[in-house]
């Protein structure tokens, strides 16, 4: 199992992901003489137990194929069956960093809610950490702590069943942080303040909207916590692609400092500018800009210009063709890029980072805080 660490061979009662293809995986808990059908086909667990993690394997109607991954807590995140919201790895990184969670941390967390948060602090802290989390609902509460048995992490994870907002953590020793995610966090605060450490435990809260935000830090401050602070946590995806960029022109000729006083303003008029000899550099290879994005074989419309997740564009057949006449092109020197076969160079490949069309907006905000209660202070 892969929550805490590697493991080669897909075991009977592992918690395997299967990947089915871009954006779509599935868990699967494996136990002989089941089959699970996916979009993919019909997938038979003996097939799948004793092969390797990371294996690619065909489905029973050979209709295609998935690849069987080794859980972590960033796949659960992603595949988990969804019994309240959650956080995603973006704020998780974030209250991890901020929250100075290191192996050996002892943490606080209420809601558990779905267990995404509980799965990544739980790796976070091991090997002899501690995750103490606390949730009002009880099949939640018995769910979270059936997951944590089944991915091996429950050692490091105790689950209480409790309204932490009416009845506090109820806990007799301190901890180095408390994560809360929970409709009223300010009135968690004053139980969270008893639990704490006061050399400098750390506490978080998560909410969606401002006004809880003010409302919890407005407590913070009252019960004399330090260094007060939110956090937006926005996510910008990039997609890696490779794509055809026209060479760049810099015209045909070039211009001494004394000529291009007199040199015409009009970049088309080529009748002052000297012959440069440098590739695509002709005033024909102007026409078409176009960037190709090799894998969908389309065109952006301008170089570096955002294409959508599937590389589809708007760009039209015309447009691709123009410029890419090989009858206007210019000869190549030496060393170009070259595109085809027949020599000719006007377009490269190169690597792009494009931007996500859709990407995940406003979550919710952060509030860290620190407790630093001095000798003799309060
Ligand atoms: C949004 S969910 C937490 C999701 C979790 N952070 C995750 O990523 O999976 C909030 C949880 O807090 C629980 N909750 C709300 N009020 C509570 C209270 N007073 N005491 C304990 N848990 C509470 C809810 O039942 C719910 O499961």
């Amino acid at each position: 199992m892969g929550f805490l660490g590697y493991s080669d061979v897909i075991c009977d009662g592992d918690k395997a992901i299967v990947y089915l293809g871009y954006n779509s995986m599935m868990s699967l808990k494996l136990s002989h003489g089941t089959v699970t059908q996916t979009k993919r086909g019909a997938l038979r667990h003996s097939d799948i137990i004793g092969k390797k993690y990371g294996c690619r394997l065909s489905t029973l109607s050979d209709k295609g194929y998935v690849h069987l991954l080794q859980p972590t807590p960033e796949l659960w995140t992603l595949n988990l069956p969804h019994r309240t919201q959650i956080l995603y790895f973006a704020d998780i990184s974030l209250i991890t960093l901020q929250l100075e969670l290191k192996p050996g941390s002892v943490v606080v967390e209420s809601g558990t809610g779905s267990g995404s948060v509980s799965h990544a602090f739980a790796r976070t802290i091991a090997p002899n950490g501690h995750l103490h989390t606390f949730e009002f609902h009880e099949q939640r509460a018995v769910k979270a702590r059936e997951d944590f048995k089944d991915h091996g992490i429950s050692h490091l994870v105790t689950v209480a069943h409790r309204d932490v907002l009416e009845h506090g953590f109820g806990i007799d020793f301190t901890v180095d942080a408390v994560f809360l995610d929970l409709p009223c966090p300010w009135r968690a605060v004053s139980h969270a303040k008893k639990i704490l450490k006061t050399s400098g435990g750390k506490i978080c809260s998560f909410s969606p909207c401002i006004e809880q935000v003010q409302r919890t830090c407005e407590e913070l401050g009252s019960l004399g916590f330090s260094d007060i602070s939110t956090f937006e946590c926005l996510q910008r995806n990039y997609e890696h692609r490779t794509v055809i960029l026209p060479y760049p022109n810099l015209g045909t000729k070039t211009v001494s400092r004394d000529d291009s006083k007199q040199a015409s303003p009009n970049p088309d008029d080529s009748s002052s500018l000297q012959d440069t000899g440098i590739p695509g550099t002709s005033t024909e290879a102007r026409q078409g800009d176009g960037a190709t994005d090799i894998a969908s074989g389309t065109t952006t419309p301008e170089a570096g210009k955002p294409l959508d997740r599937q590389g589809e564009t708007d760009r039209e057949e015309s447009d691709r063709n123009e410029g890419g006449s090989q009858a206007k092109r210019p000869k190549l020197c030496e060393g170009a890029p070259q595109d085809n076969k027949k020599g000719n160079s006007l377009n490269y490949p190169t690597k792009c980072a494009v931007p996500w069309k859709d990407m995940p907006g406003h979550t919710g905000f952060l509030t860290f805080a620190t407790l630093y209660i001095l000798p003799g202070g309060s």
